[in-house]
C-alpha cells in the first residue's frame, strides 16, 4: 500500500512506539517493586486468557537495552511508556524507592542517547494494591497520593523528560475496572465506577500541578483518553439517544471536565450518582493542558439496550474487516475524531498516543515475521491523521501501540500488536515485516524536509 502525502506532518512530527509498564516490564518483585491491581487481579481464577500474568511480560525491565537498540533501528523519535507507581512508592504514599527511579533514569539516558524523545505516562491502570486496599480509585486520598508520586517522578526525570502525560485511557480504569468487571479492580459498581472516574480527574489536575511544580526542566504536559465516534445502529429514535448516551460515556464524560466543562448534565441525568465533589475540584481537574492524546481503535455501532448496564447501550458488528481483538478496522473514525476532538475542544495540540492492531501473526520457518495486515492498517490510519491534519486538526505526533507484543490484559498474550515480535519462551524479538514498513515510512518523511532543505 502506497504511503499517504507525507509532507503535510511538517518537518517535526513525531513518529513513535508505545507500551506501558505492567504490560512489558516484568520484573515484577524486583528492587523493591510492590504488588499492584494487576499483579492481584492476574491471580483471580478466570480474569485472565490462559491465567497468563505480567510476572515475566517481555523482561523489558532487564532487556531495555535492547529495546532502545530495536526503537533506533525502527528510526523512532520518540517512545511513549508509563512508569509503575509500585516500582516508586511501594508503600502507595511515603517513602520513595531509589532502585525503582533508577531504572527509568537509565531508560531515559538511553533513549536520549539514542535520539529519541521520552514521551511518559504516569498511571497506565497499575495501581499499588495498598491503594486499593485503602479503598483505591473511588477513594479521594488516591488522587493526593497520586500527586504525591507524580511529584517525585518529576523531580528525578524532569530535567531530561519534556513530555508528560496524567493518565492513560482513564475510562478502562473507571467504565471497565469498576463496573464491567472486565479490568483490575474486577468491581461492577457504578457509584464505586463514577466515583474512580471523578478521583482520576482529580489526580489528572492535581498531578499536572505538581508535575509543574517538581520538574526542574520544560513540562509539555498531556493526557490520554481513548474515544470513539459513536453512531446510531438505525435511525429509531431509541438508537439516536444511545448513541449519544454511548458518546457522553464514551467521550464527553472523559474530556467535558478537563476542558473546564465540568461533566455533562445529560449523563449525570443517566447515571444518577451524586459525584463526591469538594469546592474548586472542577478547577482542579480543568488544568490547561498542551496537549491531547487520542488512543483510537475502533467506531461504535450502537443501539439502544434497557437491559444493559450504564449508558444501557449495546455495539453492534460494523461491515469493515476485523483484527485479532475482533474489532473493525475503521481508519475514517480517526479522522473524525481528530476533527471534531480539535472542533469541539479547541485542543493546542493533539497526539494519537495510541494506533494499531492485533494479528495472529506467524513466525516463519526463517524466523521472519510477515504481517502485510498490519502494515495495511497503520497505512490507512496514517492517511486519516493525514487527511485530519490537512483539514486543520493541530496533530503532532503519532504512536504505534504497541512497540512489542505483549500482555493484552484481560486477553493475556495470545492478541500481539508489536511492531516487534516476542516469542515469550526465549524473549527472542523479532522485526516484524510491518516494523521495517513503519521505519521506511519514518525515512521518507524524513527525507521530504532534507529534500526540502538541500
Ligand atoms: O493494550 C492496550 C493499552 O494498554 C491501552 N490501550 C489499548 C491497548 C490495546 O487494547
Amino acid at each position: 500500500m502506497p504511503f499517504p502525502d507525507l509532507s503535510v506532518f511538517g518537518p517535526g512530527f513525531t513518529w513513535g512506539a508505545a507500551t506501558a509498564a505492567y504490560q512489558v516490564e516484568g520484573g515484577v518483585a524486583e528492587d523493591g517493586r510492590c504488588p499492584s491491581i494487576w499483579d492481584t487481579f492476574c491471580r483471580v481464577p478466570g480474569a485472565i486468557d490462559n491465567g497468563d500474568t505480567g510476572d515475566v511480560a517481555c523482561d523489558h525491565y532487564h532487556r531495555w537495552p535492547e529495546d532502545v537498540a530495536l526503537m533506533r533501528k525502527l528510526g523512532l523519535t520518540s517512545y511513549r511508556f508509563s512508569i509503575a507507581w509500585p516500582r516508586i512508592v511501594p508503600g502507595g504514599t511515603g517513602a520513595v524507592n531509589q532502585a525503582g527511579l533508577d531504572f527509568y533514569d537509565r531508560l531515559v539516558d538511553a533513549l536520549l542517547d539514542a535520539g529519541i524523545r521520552p514521551n511518559a505516562t504516569l498511571y497506565h491502570w497499575d495501581l499499588p494494591q495498598v491503594l486499593q486496599d485503602r479503598g483505591g480509585w473511588p477513594a479521594r486520598e488516591t488522587a493526593y497520593a497520586f500527586a504525591e508520586y507524580a511529584a517525585v517522578v518529576a523531580a528525578r526525570l524532569g530535567d531530561r523528560v519534556t513530555e508528560w502525560a496524567t493518565l492513560n485511557e482513564p475510562l478502562c480504569s473507571a467504565w471497565i475496572g469498576h463496573l464491567e468487571g472486565r479490568m483490575a479492580p474486577g468491581l461492577t459498581d457504578l457509584t464505586a465506577a463514577v466515583h474512580a472516574g471523578f478521583h482520576l480527574h482529580l489526580g489528572h489536575g492535581l498531578a499536572a500541578q505538581a508535575v509543574r511544580a517538581a520538574s526542574p526542566g520544560e513540562v509539555r504536559l498531556g493526557i490520554t483518553n481513548n474515544l470513539s465516534t459513536c453512531e446510531p445502529a438505525t435511525p429509531a429514535d431509541a438508537d439516536i439517544a444511545a448513541a449519544r448516551r454511548a458518546d457522553g460515556h464514551i467521550n464527553r464524560w472523559w474530556l467535558d471536565p478537563v476542558f473546564g466543562r465540568g461533566y455533562p448534565a445529560d449523563m449525570l441525568e443517566v447515571y444518577q450518582v451524586d459525584l463526591p465533589e469538594r469546592p474548586g475540584d472542577l478547577a482542579t481537574i480543568a488544568q490547561p493542558l498542551d496537549w491531547l492524546g487520542v488512543n483510537y481503535y475502533f467506531r461504535q455501532i450502537i443501539a439502544d439496550d434497557p437491559g444493559a448496564v450504564a449508558p444501557f447501550t449495546r455495539q453492534l458488528p460494523g461491515p469493515g474487516p476485523r483484527t485479532a481483538m475482533d474489532w473493525e478496522v475503521h481508519a475514517a473514525g480517526l479522522e473524525e475524531l481528530l476533527l471534531r476532538v480539535s472542533r469541539d475542544y479547541g485542543a493546542r495540540e493533539l497526539v494519537v498516543t495510541e494506533s494499531g492492531a492485533a494479528y495472529d501473526d506467524v513466525v516463519a520457518p526463517d524466523g521472519s515475521v510477515h504481517d502485510p495486515e498490519r502494515s495495511a492498517y497503520l497505512t490507512e490510519h496514517i492517511a486519516a491523521c493525514a487527511r485530519a491534519k490537512a483539514a486543520g486538526a493541530p496533530l503532532t505526533g503519532y504512536y504505534v501501540w504497541s512497540l512489542l507484543d505483549n500482555l493484552e490484559w484481560a486477553y493475556g498474550y495470545d492478541k500481539r500488536f508489536g511492531l516487534v515480535h516476542v516469542d515469550y519462551r526465549t524473549q527472542r524479538r523479532t522485526i516484524k515485516s510491518s516494523g521495517h514498513d513503519y521505519a521506511d515510512l519514518i525515512r521518507a518523511h524524513q527525507s521530504v524536509f532534507e529534500k526540502q532543505a538541500g
